[in-house]
């Protein structure tokens, strides 16, 4: 799906997808699951702003010792469609060097954004990083990129809602739909 500026279109909310029993569920197996693979208290990194609402589900599904710091990336820009660059608008303030750390991303699509926080971070020495996406968009089993957990998979439609957003909005919405055009 893309947006144009010279041809502007307008999208109204689609089919649910996921809903919100759906998402809780996968939440509680994914954090069971993290729980017992890690065996020092990692440091939960929280790409802003789309997974700020999974990161906070999940976490409160772990039972073991953590932290949580925050660092914000921008691609999208206000439209549907990547622009193919990675920006780091705010880094995490955490000293990494020799600590176990997880990312949380909402959704995985080219893979790009977190290639680039992988790359970004595997430079101060952390002991190992893992990462979790909410959500991975189907591609090419051979481009996916490393990925350590995942809720589900999606297909090419434009997602919003549990934190992910169209130009900035339906953020807050309690399950995850399409965005149709209209
Ligand atoms: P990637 O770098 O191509 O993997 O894109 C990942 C980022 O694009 C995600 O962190 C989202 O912010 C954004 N994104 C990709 N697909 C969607 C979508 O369907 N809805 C909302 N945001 C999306
Ligand atoms: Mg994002």
């Amino acid at each position: 799906m893309s947006n144009s500026s010279s041809d502007p279109q307008s999208f109204r909310l689609g089919e649910v997808l996921l809903s919100e029993n759906q998402i809780s569920e996968r939440v509680r197996e994914l954090g069971e699951k993290i729980s017992s693979d890690f065996d020092e208290p990692p440091l939960v990194v929280v790409v802003l702003r789309g997974s700020a609402i999974f990161a906070a589900d999940l976490v409160r599904q772990m039972s073991i010792d953590l932290e949580m710091d925050f660092l914000a990336v921008s691609s999208y820009e206000n439209s549907t469609k990547s622009s193919g660059s990675v920006k780091i608008i705010k880094d995490i303030d955490t000293d990494i060097n020799g600590r176990s750390v997880l990312i949380i991303e909402d959704i995985i699509d080219s893979g790009l954004t977190l290639n680039f926080l992988v790359n970004h971070l595997a430079t101060r020495y952390p002991a190992e990083i893992k990462t979790c996406s909410l959500l991975l968009r189907n591609i090419n089993p051979d481009d996916e990129p490393p990925l350590d957990y995942y809720g589900f998979k999606i297909g090419d439609e434009f997602v919003v809602g549990y934190g992910l957003d169209y130009a900035q909005s339906y953020r807050n919405l309690p399950y995850i739909a399409a965005l149709e055009e209209c």
